[in-house]
């Protein structure tokens, strides 16, 4: 029989390997499905065989990630305890999603993850799979073997004379992808740490090593999806990794946040979203010139309501599909271009125009207007405020109860 595993290459995916052959008595095939992370397919590839796959395949699919989970996150303006981007967890569904398409494929009767009993992932690797697949087992060692530690994985691995696929386990635990990457263990355990930036970072620099001038970027954006980038359209994937880079430089994007975990207990990571908090802030400049008062105050509570639900693994869920299908309706306007300037670590806004704002001039001029007649004010405001005054009268007596 056959497990299909989700493959990283990594200390735990590589323990998982001999692990799963060894309990469960099955072909591994291992699939890697690439969201835009930091690696080399082939030696990957190659890892796999040598260490026991009996296939590795990897799946392209970050076209896929960038418009069907990134620019649904990034259209509900979707922020997780005001500050995280959700770069993971917009990520682990579609891993999630690929995997139950290979494990069809290869009529695999299970499919295995490295996450760990203690995190998010687990949950959504395991709600997208049931998504899917509600008929397939879903393995996940950390859950059920006895190896406790990294170095009991290094010495798991040495056993059985497995090469170990990095040094020492002295470096941060990390998940990275086009969009973003975490941060978490070593100092960051202790909040009362500073993270050190300085030997960290990935994708940024730290802000004070960033240059002393500021940089101005553009970016146009058709019903709330970025589409070009200074005058230049690209596709998704390039423009987030043209975003990268320029907000990298400047070292925009870094976020250090002690969470609320799925599982209950808090946890803390530092973030790097430098192209991430650029289309975030741009995408929200547009939104103020663009929605109308009581759309954008609804929307507030669909963005903290869309956080959640992203954060906590349900994005293949009715209630998901339907905050989605509120936001494009909303996002019907939200087009136009919106000028930032980054300046060492920070965004500010630096202009916007769409050919949708709300934005009337005549009327909120100081200096002119036909439209908006100061003498109306006077009745709105006796009416907006008849509460106010009624309260006022019973208070001070001059009504009765
Ligand atoms: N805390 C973040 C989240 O829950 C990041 C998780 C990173 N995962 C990892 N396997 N390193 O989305
Ligand atoms: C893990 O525990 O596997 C990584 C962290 C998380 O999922 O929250």
């Amino acid at each position: 029989k056959k497990i299909v595993l989700a493959y990283s290459g990594g200390l735990d995916t590589t323990v998982i390997i001999p692990w799963l052959k060894e309990n469960y008595d099955c072909d591994i095939i291992a699939v890697c499905v690439d969201v835009g992370q930091e690696a080399d397919w082939e030696t990957i590839k190659q890892r796999a065989l040598t260490t026991g796959a009996s296939a590795c395949y990897v799946a392209d699919v970050k076209k896929e990630y960038v418009e069907n989970y990134v620019w649904p996150a990034l259209k509900a303006g979707a922020v997780y305890e005001d500050k995280y981007l959700l770069g993971t967890s917009t990520a682990r569904p579609l891993i999630a999603k690929v995997l139950v398409e290979y494990a069809r494929k290869e009529k695999a009767v299970a499919i295995a993850h490295g996450a760990t009993g203690k995190g998010n992932d687990q949950v959504r690797f395991d709600l997208g799979i049931m998504a899917f697949a509600p008929d397939l087992e879903i393995i996940a060692p950390w859950r059920t073997w006895d190896i406790k530690s990294r170095e009991e994985e290094i010495e798991y691995l040495e056993k059985r004379g497995i090469p170990v696929p990095m040094k020492k386990s002295d470096s941060y635990s990390r998940d990275d992808n086009l969009w973003h990457i975490s941060h978490e263990g070593l100092e960051l355990e202790d909040p009362a740490n500073e993270p050190n930036l300085e030997r960290m970072l990935k994708m940024t620099v730290p802000p004070e090593k960033a240059p002393d001038k500021a940089e101005y970027v553009e970016i146009e954006f058709e019903q709330g999806i970025p589409v070009a980038v200074n005058g230049k359209r690209m596709d998704g994937v390039s423009l987030i990794k043209t975003l990268n880079k320029i907000g990298g430089a400047h070292g925009v994007g870094i976020v250090d946040l002690v969470e609320n975990r799925v599982v209950g207990m808090k946890s803390r990571g530092v973030y790097e979203t430098p192209g991430g908090a650029i289309l975030y802030y741009a995408h929200q400049e547009l939104e103020h010139l663009c929605l109308d008062r009581q759309t954008y105050a609804f929307k507030q509570m669909v963005s903290q309501k869309m956080a959640e639900v992203i954060y906590g693994g349900l994005w293949f869920t009715p209630l998901r599909e339907a905050l989605s299908a509120f936001v494009d309706s909303t996002q019907r306007t939200v087009s136009g271009k919106v000028r930032l300037k980054l300046y060492k670590g920070s965004i500010s806004a630096a202009g916007s125009t769409s050919p949708y704002s709300l934005y009337n001039t005549s009327i909120a001029s100081f200096t002119t207007g036909e439209l908006y007649n100061h003498a109306d004010a006077k009745g709105f405001i006796r009416l907006y405020g008849l509460p106010v005054l009624v309260r006022a009268l019973m208070e001070q007596g001059f009504v009765k109860g």
